[in-house]
């Protein structure tokens, strides 16, 4: 159990974010945790700041259910969560996008989206009124594209060099996104000394006083 044991757990994706998160947080001044152990994914000393590092997708489940207090995530993450968490800061890193993705060769009507953004994706076609059955994958899209699985997929684009490596278009920008630090509604309230500052310095890019 981590609740009650740590001033504040923080919760920061592997991947993109993380180098990133770790960066904004600490240049805030926030003393997190040296990451010593590469295996461990709980970090920190009892009484003092934990660190979770969690698969992006599960930052907002930890943080809207008050196991971890704060995080950080990409906004596509945070969009496809549906979670009702606080969202004060824009940290402007991490910087891609979901796009709508098919095969150059694919000319059809799209019938079948492959996605681990099913939420996200469901929520356009209602916006649109399009009629497609989504196909949720955990993990490389891309393929559902290249081998039929599906129609188009709805994926991440950051740099584009996996779509060019898989000869794949990007059809459309559905939404931007960029890292945001996360907070949960009730830690807001009860750590609100801690939390408020460290806000604020995280809007403003500036250092803690003294
Ligand atoms: C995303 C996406 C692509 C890749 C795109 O995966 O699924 O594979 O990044 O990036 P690029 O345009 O720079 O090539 P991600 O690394 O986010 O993996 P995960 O979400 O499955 O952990």
């Amino acid at each position: 159990m981590v609740r009650g044991r740590y001033a504040l757990v923080v919760a920061l994706p592997k991947g993109r974010h993380f180098a990133d998160g770790y960066q904004a947080l600490l240049g805030a001044g926030l003393p997190l945790p040296p990451i010593e152990n590469g295996r461990a994914l709980l970090h920190g000393r009892e009484g003092g700041i934990a660190l979770l590092e969690l698969r992006n997708h599960d930052v907002p489940t930890y943080v809207d259910l008050g196991i971890a207090d704060v995080g950080v995530v990409g906004k596509d993450v945070l969009l496809e969560s549906g979670r009702d968490v606080y969202e004060p800061v824009d940290l402007g890193t991490g910087a891609c996008r979901l796009s709508l993705i098919r095969h150059p060769e694919a000319t059809g009507p799209i019938r079948r989206i492959a996605t681990k953004y099913p939420r996200f994706t469901a929520q356009i076609l209602r916006e649109r009124g399009w009629a497609a059955d989504i196909i949720e994958l955990a993990g490389n899209v891309e393929l559902a594209a290249l081998t039929g699985l599906a129609d188009a997929v709805v994926d991440v684009v950051q740099t584009g060099a996996t779509l060019r490596a898989a000869g794949l278009v990007e059809l459309e920008v559905l939404a931007h996104s960029t890292a945001r630090f996360i907070v949960n509604r009730q830690a807001l309230k009860l750590k609100r000394d801690l939390l408020r500052p460290l806000i604020e310095r995280l809007r403003t890019g500036a250092r803690p006083q003294g």
